[in-house]
């Protein structure tokens, strides 16, 4: 009964630890999935979408618009700027970390995103870039 008792034990003492590291994970965003629609468009619709959509200078020099899913997904007309799982390799995420060149840093201007933004673009792209 010694080992039983032993085991049990070390289980008592370990749950709540466990627990503990899991809920901090999750509020510090370790583990939490992004959403695209209620994370990622917002960002897009609120520091693109005033050029990135017919009819604006975004969209009719590059062929991007960021009004919906599909047309992120679908890219400028020169192809895919997200690869989904590889933020690092994804034209999007190169152009707002600001690390492209100068004339072509997104948001145009002196603008940028914040760091918080850009970190949940970039997470949204390496879970995959789904539409959830
Ligand atoms: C003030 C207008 C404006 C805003 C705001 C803006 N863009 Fe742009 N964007 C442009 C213009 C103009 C181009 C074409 C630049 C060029 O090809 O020289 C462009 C090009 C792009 C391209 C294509 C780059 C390429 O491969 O040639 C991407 C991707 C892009 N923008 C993403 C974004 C994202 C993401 C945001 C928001 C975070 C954003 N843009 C905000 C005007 C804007």
């Amino acid at each position: 009964m010694q080992g039983a008792r032993s085991v049990w034990v070390s289980i008592a003492w370990r749950a709540p630890l466990c627990c503990a590291v899991l809920i901090g994970a999750t509020t510090t965003g370790c583990t939490s999935e992004v959403s695209f629609s209620r994370d990622v468009l917002p960002i897009f619709h609120e520091h693109c979408l005033s050029c990135h959509r017919p009819g604006e200078s975004g969209y009719e020099t590059s062929g991007f618009s960021v009004e919906g899913y599909a047309d992120i997904m679908q890219g400028t007309r020169y192809g895919a700027v997200v690869f989904p799982g590889y933020s690092y390799a994804s034209t999007l995420q190169v152009l707002v970390e600001h690390k492209a060149d100068q004339t072509i840093n997104m948001p145009q201007g002196q603008l940028k995103l914040s760091p918080q933004q850009i970190e949940t673009i970039g997470k949204w792209i390496d879970q995959g870039a789904k539409n959830n």
